[in-house]
């Protein structure tokens, strides 16, 4: 009898441990996809300040990402995943969720219009910073400032 509660209680600690590890796994994952938004905003934003050369096909390249990136998000932020792996997402994500979601299919949106009104530097130019200002937007709400 002992020794079933000992066995059932070594399980039922193994258990939250393996869906602790899966929730890290989450937040890692989109941690790194917002890696990959900052890689792709890199070459644009050299661009925009005239620090390299107008590359139409690496602007799309890095649209295209935006907005794969915007589709694949709102999933990585399932409830059991407000808090570990160092994460900066705010609870707010989760109280808010309908918002949060709204913000990434703008962003999306925003993206694949982008990509169908880039056509040469002059519509770069008008046209870019308006997708990238989604990135501060959201993290004014939903990430909390590094200290
Ligand atoms: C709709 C909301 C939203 C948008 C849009 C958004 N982000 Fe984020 N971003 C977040 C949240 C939330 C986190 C915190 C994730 C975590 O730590 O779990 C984050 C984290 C990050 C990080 C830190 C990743 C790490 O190393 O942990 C970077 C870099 C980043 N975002 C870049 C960008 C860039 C660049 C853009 C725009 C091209 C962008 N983000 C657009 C919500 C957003």
């Amino acid at each position: 009898m002992i020794r079933g509660m000992f066995v059932a209680a070594a399980l039922v600690v193994g258990l939250s441990s393996v869906a602790a590890l899966a929730q890290n796994a989450t937040i890692a994952e989109r941690q790194q996809l917002m890696k990959g938004l900052s890689q792709a905003g890199r070459a644009p934003g050299a661009m925009l300040k005239g620090e390299q050369a107008f590359d139409l096909a690496a602007v799309q390249t890095s649209l295209k990402t935006f907005a794969d990136t915007a589709k694949k998000a709102p999933t990585l932020f399932p409830v059991g995943t407000e808090t570990g792996n160092e994460t900066a997402a705010l609870p707010k994500i989760w109280s808010d969720k309908a918002d949060f979601d709204a913000k990434w299919a703008k962003f999306g949106a925003d993206a694949e219009a982008a990509q169908a009104s880039i056509k040469d530097e002059a519509t770069f130019k008008a046209n870019f910073p308006g997708v990238v200002r989604a990135c501060g937007g959201c993290h004014e709400s939903y990430r909390a400032k590094k200290n």
